[in-house]
């Protein structure tokens, strides 16, 4: 069938679309940033587009030429540690881009839509004690991305209400993998830099991490994409709850001699929701995650390859 994607060119897209073209899909990647060299080679049943999903008439253009069965938005401004929010450019990318793709989905037709929210909206795990939580928890986030994430959710819910559209988001936990710079980073820069060789300091120990790897997410997203509906409007993705203290620990077991330091021991009160039910998502789609410690050392030896350094061997 013939997919859609939006925003494909950044860090989980590639992923994504890898594994459509490889069941056999024709997949169609706009973005405004048309280049990945992760997407080169991936023969005749990709193409790649310039377009921005703040403009409406970019994504029915696209949709119109497309004639997709299937459409992803994954186009979001992530936060990046150290920069503003700025609310009038985020607000359009994230909102308007949002109701852009449902909108142009319906008026062309287009029933199925998947899209992402984030573990953000459920904010701080202290807001829930000490027990899991799952999508029909109350969502707690306040930072400019959650509030974005939750009403994500809200237009999604309206499209579904009023039109009877399929349309299904993912809260996708902290992604990681070795190519991350947007969202959360500690706990990528708690395995990359030590795998570069390099130094790493973070301020807390305890706080508390939810990673999921970012080939697991893309599998999740292509899975929840290729079914016609799902029973639920969205699913956590869940993850591996680890701290940093704790992922520091196993980067040593393959790198013993990483220099990772803390500030300080405590942390976990300040830790975002990692007590996550992602069973529906298990059940309903299947889904299994590679072992957490073999994705680290993946990403250690994706690392040195990169930086030509010799790769470490798990024990
Ligand atoms: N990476 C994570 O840890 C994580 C966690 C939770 C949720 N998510 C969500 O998953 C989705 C994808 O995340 P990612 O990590 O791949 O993000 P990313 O920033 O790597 O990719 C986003 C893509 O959107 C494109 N884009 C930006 N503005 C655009 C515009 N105006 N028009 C078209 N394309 C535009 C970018 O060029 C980029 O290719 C996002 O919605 C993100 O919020 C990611």
């Amino acid at each position: 069938m013939a997919i859609l994607v939006i925003g494909g060119t950044g860090f989980i897209g590639p992923r994504a679309i890898r594994r459509l073209i490889e069941r056999g899909e024709e997949v169609v990647c706009m973005d405004i940033n048309p280049h990945s060299d992760q997407l080169s080679g991936m023969g005749e049943r990709l193409k790649v587009v310039y377009g921005d999903v703040t403009s409406f008439e970019d994504v029915v253009k696209a949709i119109l030429e497309t004639k997709p069965d299937r459409i992803i938005n994954l186009a979001y401004l992530l936060p990046v540690v150290g920069t503003e929010d700025r609310p009038h450019f985020d607000t359009r990318l994230n909102i308007m881009g949002m109701d852009n793709c449902f909108e142009a989905a319906r008026v062309c037709g287009v029933n199925r839509v998947v899209y992402a929210s984030s573990i953000a909206v459920s904010g701080q795990q202290s807001s829930f004690g000490d027990r899991e939580t799952n999508e029909d928890d109350p969502m707690y986030g306040t930072s400019q991305y959650a509030m974005h994430k939750i009403f994500n959710e809200f237009q999604a819910s309206k499209y579904i209400e009023n039109y009877g559209m399929a349309i299904t988001g993912i809260r996708p936990a902290n992604v990681t993998g070795p190519d991350k710079f947007r969202g959360s980073v500690d706990h990528v820069r708690c395995i990359t830099q030590p795998a570069r060789g390099e130094p790493v300091n973070f301020p807390h120990k305890e706080m508390m991490r939810l990673p999921i790897h970012v080939e697991d997410i893309a599998e999740a997203f292509v899975r929840v994409l290729l079914a016609d509906s799902s029973h639920y409007p969205v699913y956590n993705s869940g993850g591996h709850a680890i701290s940093l203290g704790d992922l520091a620990d196993m980067v040593k077991e393959f790198l013993p001699d990483s220099q990772i330091t803390f500030d300080n021991e405590g942390g976990r009160e300040l830790s975002g929701n990692y007590m996550v039910d992602n069973s529906r998502l298990r059940d309903e789609f299947e889904i299994e995650y590679a072992p957490f410690r073999q994705r680290v050392l993946e990403i250690i030896n994706e690392v040195r390859m990169d930086s030509s350094l010799p790769v470490v061997t798990g024990r």
